[in-house]
């Protein structure tokens, strides 16, 4: 043991944090700014992406896999950031693994945020489907209303790195123009890679919506378990490690990740088989 006893690792393993791709990066980038001392884990399925057009079973049983992959890396805990993935996966424990969604704290936020109750929600189909959030927040609310959106063209143009694209505002302002007829006052990006679109969706929206940011939603959520102790951090002098690891390669994958985690920098990119 070294002399220096201003090193205290109290837990150095990493935070092991999942998406079917590019998307969760979003959420990354929040939870790396949040906590500039801990080891992030980085899986995106890239292999396996989309998630959002398959079944519950396929989206569940692709769950238990990065899980069991991220803990053989020996993650001290997993953060679901895929919304169609947290959509199929509720459990609060897994594995061993203190384990986070994003559905309970985007829509806990949305509550916070909402000032008439009308909340929209844009989604993959296999979120929207779910009604995860629906159900959610009319359990934390009864008297919340709830109108849900598919957006299954949103994640092809955030993968394409189209953002603040005159294609992408089109798009987006067709899928929101039946919502905002709603009189929503809050919109959640219930998908990883809306927040890449967030010019457009403010575009469309203009600035009587509120946007609900799940990312930076479940990054208070595990402050909140710092600091009560269900999970320790990793305290030292020495500079943390961020890794990014996919199932597939791509060069186009680590360019665009570059541009969504600035200011944030990644120490390594690398493709597993899980
Ligand atoms: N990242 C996923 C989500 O948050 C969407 C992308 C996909 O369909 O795989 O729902």
């Amino acid at each position: 043991m070294g002399s220096d006893s201003t090193i205290k690792t109290m837990d150095e393993r990493p935070i092991g944090v999942f998406d079917s791709g590019i998307g969760g990066l979003t959420v990354l980038k929040e939870l790396a700014l949040q906590f500039p001392q801990e080891n992030f884990l980085y899986l995106g399925d890239t292999a396996r992406l989309p998630y959002g057009s398959k079944s519950p079973q396929t989206i569940r049983k692709y769950c238990e896999q990065n899980i069991e992959h991220l803990k053989n890396q020996n993650v001290k805990a997993i953060i679901i950031a895929c919304n169609s993935a947290s959509a199929q996966f509720s459990e609060i424990q897994y594995a061993g693994l203190p384990i986070y969604n994003v559905i309970k704290p985007g829509s806990q936020r949305a509550l916070e945020v909402t000032q008439n109750l009308r909340i929209g929600i844009l989604g993959t189909r296999a979120t929207i489907q779910s009604q995860a959030y629906t159900n959610t927040i009319q359990a934390l609310n009864p008297n919340a209303q709830i109108f849900n959106q598919e957006c299954p063209l949103f994640v092809p143009l955030a993968e394409e790195g189209w953002d603040n694209d005159p294609i992408t505002n089109l798009i987006v302002f067709r899928y929101l123009s039946r919502l905002l007829e709603k009189n929503i006052d809050t919109l959640v990006m219930g998908c990883t890679h809306y927040p890449i679109l967030k010019n457009s969706i403010a575009r469309s929206t203009g600035s009587s919506v509120e946007l609900v940011d799940s990312g930076e939603a479940i990054a208070a959520w595990l402050q909140e378990d710092f600091i009560s102790q269900r999970l320790s951090p990793r305290v030292s002098e020495t500079p943390r490690n961020i890794e990014i690891r996919t199932t597939d390669f791509s060069e186009h994958f680590s360019q665009l990740a570059v541009r969504i985690l600035n200011p944030v920098r990644a120490s390594s990119f690398g493709v597993v088989d899980i």
